[in-house]
């Protein structure tokens, strides 16, 4: 049995760590964002992915804190669904193996008839002379055998920085980061891979040159698009997933919060919004209690995806005026002394029971 003394030796050892590793995950994002704001964000960035120490110590560090640290909160809380990894296997059982996807390519193929069907009717009250004809059924037929039987799911995690997919049965993982854990995850700087026909790499078979178009049935952001300092980039990023995913694909976008699900509703609603704009349709949101939870469905017709965002009534100052923009609540406090006073904020010994704390996003 413990004694009260091994507990009071032990504590602070385990804080010491945890706040070291605190410390490098926030100094990396604070450095990243003062040099955004001092040189922009494309001589930002490539200061950024040049310094592979800075990277390598960071992945170490995150692999520490997602492995131990937040494990051991997860457990205090006795709240196993806070694991974002097993909330993404159990949406894709859901959505692979117990007809999830069969339910949305149905929904979607209505809400596709519905939309020719309406531009049929319209334009043949405008122009009924004209006897021309337009198809209003989908042209492109749902395909059952997705992915093909006894083929695994077709994952791409980006930012994977230690390989978490790695060893679950149902994934072939392909797993990428700026720097991850060596042997476990492939270099790639997502923002700036080509997207072509196939996966090319480097000679040493080390680095991902090039991903291949229209390939994956899942891409994951978990804990990743709060990392990239600025909106655009993080828009570059899900317009590249779209362009990455089959047809009927999904993607998963895992983001730090833990506040309540109202405060930064907002800030998701124009997520819907720009994804909706781009082909992208949600079909799951749930705010964890410290996580958002969000799956975009890479739709067969784009028109069906825009039609929510369409329906939209915007006003001047929306955040989703901006459509190739994806905000964080961070993007709102720019004062470099705003950002330093939270980020290296005095270490409190309460942050070991909090998660995702060291990350940016609120
Ligand atoms: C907060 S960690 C998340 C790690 C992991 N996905 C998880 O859920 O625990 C964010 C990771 O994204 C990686 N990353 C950031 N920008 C990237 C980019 N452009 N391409 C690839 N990886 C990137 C970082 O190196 C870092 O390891």
């Amino acid at each position: 049995m413990f004694e009260a003394n091994d507990i009071n030796v032990k504590f602070p050892v385990t804080t010491e760590e945890h706040k070291y590793l605190a410390d490098t995950i926030k100094n990396t994002h604070a450095t990243l964002r003062e040099e955004t704001q001092k040189y922009g964000p494309e001589i930002a960035w490539n200061r950024h992915i040049s310094r592979k120490d800075v990277l390598q110590k960071y992945a170490f560090s995150m692999q520490k804190l997602a492995t131990t640290y937040w494990m051991e909160s997860d457990l205090i809380t006795k709240s196993s669904t806070y694991s974002r990894i097993e909330w993404i296997k159990f949406q894709c059982k859901e959505y692979f193996l117990n007809g999830g996807r069969q339910k949305y390519d149905t929904r979607e193929q209505d809400i596709k008839l519905k939309i020719d069907t309406n531009i049929v009717e319209t334009e043949g009250a405008t122009n009924c002379n004209t006897g021309e004809y337009k198809e209003n059924q989908p042209s492109e037929s749902f395909d059952n055998d997705f992915p093909k039987l006894g083929q695994k799911i077709l994952l791409l995690d980006v930012g994977s920085c230690y390989n978490p997919f790695q060893g679950l049965d149902m994934f072939e993982v392909t797993a990428i980061d700026l720097n991850g854990i060596p042997d476990r995850v492939l270099c790639c700087d997502f923002l700036n891979v080509q997207i072509g026909k196939e996966k090319l790499f480097s000679n040493d078979k080390q680095e991902i040159l090039q991903l291949p178009e229209n390939c994956f049935h899942v891409v994951v952001f978990s804990l990743f698009l709060e990392y990239l300092p600025c909106p655009e980039q993080r828009y570059i990023c899900c317009k590249k997933a779209y362009e990455l995913l089959q047809a009927g694909g999904i993607l998963f976008i895992i983001s730090p919060d833990s506040k309540h699900v109202g405060a930064n509703a907002k800030i998701m609603k124009s997520w819907k919004y720009v994804l909706s704009k781009l082909g992208f349709m949600r079909i799951k949101y749930e705010k964890l209690r410290h996580i958002h939870c969000i799956i975009f469905r890479k739709c067969r017709f784009k028109d069906v995806a825009a039609r929510w965002a369409n329906l939209q009534k915007l006003s001047q100052n929306d955040l989703y005026s901006h459509d190739t923009s994806i905000y964080i609540p961070q993007d709102f406090r720019n004062e470099c002394n705003k950002i330093e006073e939270q980020d290296k904020k005095e270490y409190d010994n309460n942050e070991v029971m909090s998660m995702f704390n060291e990350l940016p996003f609120e």
